[in-house]
């Protein structure tokens, strides 16, 4: 994949030597929600995925990323998102959304879907402004017992 400049931020394949830094912004994004660094390191070396970074260039900090991966032939599915705290509202996680978007229809998936936390409200404005829309409610979908939303966007 061509290396994508936005200002002074590029996109870029995910790769085992990013995951103590990539790690590092997980806790930062998600606390207690964390994945750990060998599932981090699961997605990267999935079938058919799409992790990729954005990273601020020249300090080449990880300041972004996103998880997405095709499920059966038929579905993409964002796995995670997440953009640095002090990087937010500059449209770097829209960006990475359209990304994987572009990455599904490329390989002729025409159906995205993502799980969001009910009181999530940052990530469902995005995900609304971006088409997607909420589709069913999954009860005690995380860890904590907490609700998610399911939301899907037709691509093509
Ligand atoms: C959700 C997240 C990835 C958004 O990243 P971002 O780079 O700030 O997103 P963008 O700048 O592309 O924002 C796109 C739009 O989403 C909406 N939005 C994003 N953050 C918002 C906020 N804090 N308040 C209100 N609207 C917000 C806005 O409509 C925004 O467009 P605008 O800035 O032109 O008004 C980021 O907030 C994040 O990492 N959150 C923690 C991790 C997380 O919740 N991930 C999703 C799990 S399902």
């Amino acid at each position: 994949m061509d290396q994508k400049i936005i200002d002074d931020v590029i996109f870029r394949k995910a790769d085992d030597k990013d995951l103590t830094n990539l790690y590092r912004l997980e806790i930062k994004c998600f606390r207690e929600d964390a994945y750990p660094p060998q599932l981090l390191l699961f997605y990267m070396r999935f079938p058919k995925n799409f992790f990729i970074l954005a990273e601020k260039i020249p300090e080449k900090i990880i300041i972004g990323y996103i998880i997405g991966i095709i499920e059966g032939g038929e579905i993409g599915h964002i796995i995670s998102i997440c953009v640095d705290p002090g990087f937010r509202r500059k449209g770097i996680g829209s960006k990475l959304m359209i990304m994987a978007e572009k990455y599904f229809v490329e390989e002729r998936v025409c159906i995205s879907k993502l799980e969001v936390r009910v009181d999530n409200e940052e990530a469902m404005k995005m995900y609304k402004k971006l088409g997607y829309d909420i589709v069913d409610i999954l009860k005690r979908y995380y860890k904590d017992g907490g609700d998610a939303y399911l939301m899907i966007k037709k691509l093509c």
